[in-house]
């Protein structure tokens, strides 16, 4: 089993779309071992998109991601952190394939519904800086 950390963003808590996610990741067999909405701080944001932070589109991103609640999940799955760079789909909605998250509910690639770590060691470190109750 391997878990990952996914976030649904604030444009699509705000549109009503957490419940049919949480249900789109139940329904493909996922185990959520932890679940919580929070308002991140532009600190935490900064500190958790540390990887973008000479992208000329940093600025725009860290206000979005801080625009309004977010529901940060633990999951667990196997092959968990690929699994759900599936579900979620292309950075790009415009990219993104029928039946994926970002297809049915991304208006674009800012506000592209979800996060999904992409490797394991981001897993490890975002799971780290959102989740430090968890071990
Ligand atoms: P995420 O980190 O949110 O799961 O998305 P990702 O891996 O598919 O994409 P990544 O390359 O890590 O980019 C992080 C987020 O930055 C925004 N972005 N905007 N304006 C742009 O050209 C642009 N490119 C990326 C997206 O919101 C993306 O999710
Ligand atoms: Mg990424």
């Amino acid at each position: 089993m391997e878990r990952t950390f996914a976030m649904i963003k604030p444009g699509a808590v705000r549109a009503g779309h957490a419940d049919k996610i949480l249900k789109m990741i139940v329904d493909n067999s996922f185990t959520i071992i932890a679940q919580k909405e929070i308002q991140l701080t532009k600190e935490l944001a900064e500190q958790f998109y540390a990887v973008h932070k000479e992208r000329p589109f940093f600025g725009e991103l860290v206000e979005f991601i801080i625009s309004g609640p977010v529901v940060v999940l633990v999951l667990e799955k196997e092959g968990g952190i690929r699994a759900w760079r599936d579900l979620m789909g292309a950075t790009d909605p415009a990219q993104a394939a029928e039946g994926t998250i970002r297809k049915m509910y991304a208006t674009s690639i800012g506000a592209n519904a979800v996060h999904g770590s992409d490797a394991p060691e981001t897993a490890a470190e975002e799971l780290k800086l959102i989740f430090p109750e968890l071990d």
